[in-house]
């Protein structure tokens, strides 16, 4: 099945199945097939460099009250901020004179951060010579067309699970439906589009899982992000199990043979559950690592799930660290803006 998926880059969900089923060997974590095969076809498809995105964690607010989530408006205990304005752009412009070629602005579903707002954080930061992501959450169709106007380039949103009675559960209020249409929008507006999943959901089963890989392919999500669920104490979900290192690594590999072209980071969860998960995660099929730009306190207060890495660190101490680790598994920053290649 993996020699199938390496060539062919297609496998039924039951194949799915079965290869997130396989047992994985914690000791050496990289030498299993999967990951050997997503690293080759990694390799391959995308090459060695690693595509660093400078992450802007810009407000906590969030109108949203996702049960597994910190920023939830629901959490009392959260400790809310913004940035204003200026900070933004005074981070991103830090960010570009380190060499990023990619800012990520980031926050919860804040209406503070009007259209109007975003267009002017917007115009300022495209004159240093950056790509600029968005991970801001559900917008209109018009308010998507504006940022994009103003430079926005690409548009992180994951649809957490796939599984629709699920989603209704643990995202009250929301509609995995507009979810959808929201995606479909950002790629008619011409972003690239970037989506993912949550791994270790309560109730979430394999089956699941294999429906959204086999989604990200159905849309040709041009990026992926996957982390694996981490409860938070202050949140409704404290209590569950959460997911596991291996599970993430496993979605994340089947990913990868699945879309050979995409970009997928090594994402900061993954580190919170194994302290050399990024490498690792860089061994099985990832190529983009987003490490964190915002400076001061505020990176301890953006607390989505417990454990977060990084949290004391500045910005160069994270490039620096980040770079070391890079080319310590002979692989090398890049200095493009990473859009996707496509390959068909
Ligand atoms: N553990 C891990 N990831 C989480 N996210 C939200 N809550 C948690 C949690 N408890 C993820 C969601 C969201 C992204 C910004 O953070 O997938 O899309
Ligand atoms: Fe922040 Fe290593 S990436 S300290």
């Amino acid at each position: 099945m993996i020699k199938k998926a390496e060539e062919t880059h297609e496998l039924t969900k039951e194949e799915i199945v079965s290869l997130l089923s396989c047992e994985i060997e914690t000791e050496n974590v990289v030498s299993h097939p999967l990951f050997e095969a997503a690293d080759r076809v990694r390799k391959k498809y995308v090459g060695d460099e690693v595509h660093l995105r400078g992450l802007i964690e810009f407000s906590n607010y969030c109108k949203q009250n996702c049960l597994y989530c910190g920023f939830r408006r629901d959490n009392k205990n959260a400790t809310r901020f913004r940035l204003s304005k200026d900070e933004i752009i005074k981070f991103a412009q830090d960010a570009s004179e380190q060499g990023y070629k990619t800012v990520v602005l980031q926050s919860g579903e804040d209406p503070y951060f009007t259209a109007d707002r975003m267009k002017e954080i917007l115009s300022e930061i495209k004159k240093f010579d950056l790509a600029v992501t968005l991970s801001i959450g559900e917008k209109t169709f018009e308010e998507y067309k504006a940022y994009k106007e103003a430079g926005a380039n690409r548009f992180l949103m994951r649809i957490e699970t796939t599984d629709k009675a699920l989603y209704l559960k643990l995202d009250p209020d929301m509609d995995w439906e507009n979810r959808l249409k929201c995606l479909g929008e950002l790629r008619e507006l011409g972003y690239e589009v970037g989506t993912g999943c949550l791994v270790g959901l309560p109730e979430q089963t394999l089956e699941s899982l294999a429906d959204d890989i086999l989604f990200f392919k159905e849309i040709n999500a041009d990026m992926i992000g996957i982390g694996p669920f981490i409860p938070n104490d202050n949140t409704p979900m404290k209590d569950e199990k959460g997911g596991t290192f291996e599970m993430a690594l496993k979605v994340m590999a089947v990913t990868r043979l699945l879309l050979p072209d995409i970009n997928i980071p090594a994402t900061t969860a993954m580190e919170t559950l194994n302290p050399n998960g990024r490498l690792i995660a860089l061994q099985s099929g990832a190529n983009v690592v987003m490490p964190n730009v915002t400076q001061g306190d505020y990176r301890k207060f953006y607390e989505i799930y417990p454990g977060k890495i990084c949290v004391n660190d500045t910005p160069t101490k994270c490039r620096g660290c980040i770079t070391g680790k890079i080319n310590s598994i002979k692989r090398s920053v890049s200095t493009e803006y990473g859009f996707r290649k496509k390959t068909d």
